[in-house]
């Protein structure tokens, strides 16, 4: 079997520590699902906290004894070449670090969600992409994930119908947006909401490699903070897609909880799917009225074991590689998203 060597930018929490979580679907981490996969081998990690990287490299020298770190991307790009660079480091850092990678030219990169603080920024790693050949692959994760990959086998197949409404919901503590933070990516709008707009788009594409034009998108809700009305605590955004007519993404940040759940309404079925939720129910003959049919759980439809988020990934990485696969999470998907994000912060500022 080929072996690929991989090597890591950021070894803070997706870097590394949740892999330790004991809660968290296995592996929780790139460093655990890099170690996993038989066809890669993990070499180096960098990292500008030394507590961390000295953390990594203890753990890391127990599956590879000859692993490197690095106090910084500079040093890290110059001492060798590698196949997989993954960049988990903070948002704020994604730019920088992408283009010093890109230029590297490795065989792939694996760049932590979103892919980057804006679609401008987003638009400068593309175009190094593109100078350099470069692929990318954007971990967004629930793209790779075995349940949502069902729900979007279900849509499209035709056994949601068509479809006519899909609601996606987020709820957090976390600011949703203030121009403040813009600098740091620290609200809820880009970090999880990323994630939220992503599968929806995921749910609703017909191609991971086409452009999406967005249509009609119209705030219908913002709360703003009482005290500072700068910081947007909740927001609903309509828009349309070639799929569906009525598209919702809400995202609260007034919660004391954390929730994930997307809502897919068809004239056949509907199916419900989160952070702890399953739920594909079908048209059939109703058990309350005669004559009428109503939704019904589909017992054809199994919740999997597990989802295998992060090793699937990797899987993806190395097919990828091997010429076996084109990327499910790319640079494509990832600005489609971005520029639904985008869209709502400008209507937010006006
Ligand atoms: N896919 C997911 O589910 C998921 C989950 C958590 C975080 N993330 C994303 O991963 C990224 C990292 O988040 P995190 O929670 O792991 O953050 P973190 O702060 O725990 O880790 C980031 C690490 O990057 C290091 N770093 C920052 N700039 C650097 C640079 N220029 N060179 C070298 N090291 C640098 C920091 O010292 C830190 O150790 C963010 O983009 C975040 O949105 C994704």
């Amino acid at each position: 079997m080929k072996k690929y060597t991989a090597a890591i930018i950021g070894t803070g929490r997706i870097g590394f520590s949740l892999g330790f979580d004991k809660k968290r679907e296995k592996p929780a981490s790139h460093t655990m699902a890099l170690l996993e996969n038989k066809a890669i081998k993990l070499v180096a990690g960098c990292d500008t906290f030394e507590d961390s990287l000295n953390q990594w490299k203890r753990y890391v020298s127990r599956f590879n004894r000859d692993v490197k770190t690095y106090s910084s991307a500079e040093q890290f790009l110059k001492a060798q070449k590698y196949d997989i660079i993954v960049i988990a480091v903070n948002e704020d850092s994604h730019l920088d670090t992408a283009l010093q990678a890109i230029a590297a030219q490795p065989r792939l990169i694996i760049l932590e969600k979103p892919v980057a603080l804006n679609t401008a920024d987003g638009d400068k790693i593309t175009q190094a992409a593109e100078k350099y050949g470069v692929p990318v692959l954007v971990n967004h994760e629930r793209r790779f994930s075995e349940d949502y990959k069902i729900a979007k086998a279900y849509i499209d197949s035709g056994m949601l119908g068509k479809v006519m409404c899909v609601n996606a919901r987020l709820d957090s503590g976390l600011r949703v947006y203030t121009k403040e933070e813009e600098a740091t990516g620290a609200y809820s709008l880009l970090h999880d909401g990323t994630h939220l707009v992503d599968i929806v788009m995921f749910l609703l594409e017909k191609d991971s490699g086409e452009k999406e034009v967005l249509k009609k998108m119209v705030i219908t809700n913002i709360t703003r903070d009482e005290e500072k009305p700068d910081v947007v605590r909740n927001v609903t955004a309509h828009f349309e897609s070639d799929k569906c007519p009525d598209v919702n993404v809400s995202i609260s940040g007034r919660s004391r909880y954390f929730g994930f759940e997307v809502d897919i309404i068809g004239t056949e079925g509907r199916i419900k799917i989160g952070n702890g939720i399953f739920d594909f129910t079908h048209r059939q003959q109703s058990k309350l009225y005669t004559g009428f049919y109503s939704l019904e759980s589909d017992k054809k439809i199994r919740r999997p074991k597990k989802t295998r988020y992060f090793s699937n990934m990797i899987q993806n990485a190395v097919d990828f590689l091997d010429g076996k696969s084109e990327l499910k999470s790319n640079l494509q998907t990832g600005m489609n998203t971005l520029t639904v994000l985008q869209e709502i912060k400008r209507q937010l500022a006006e």
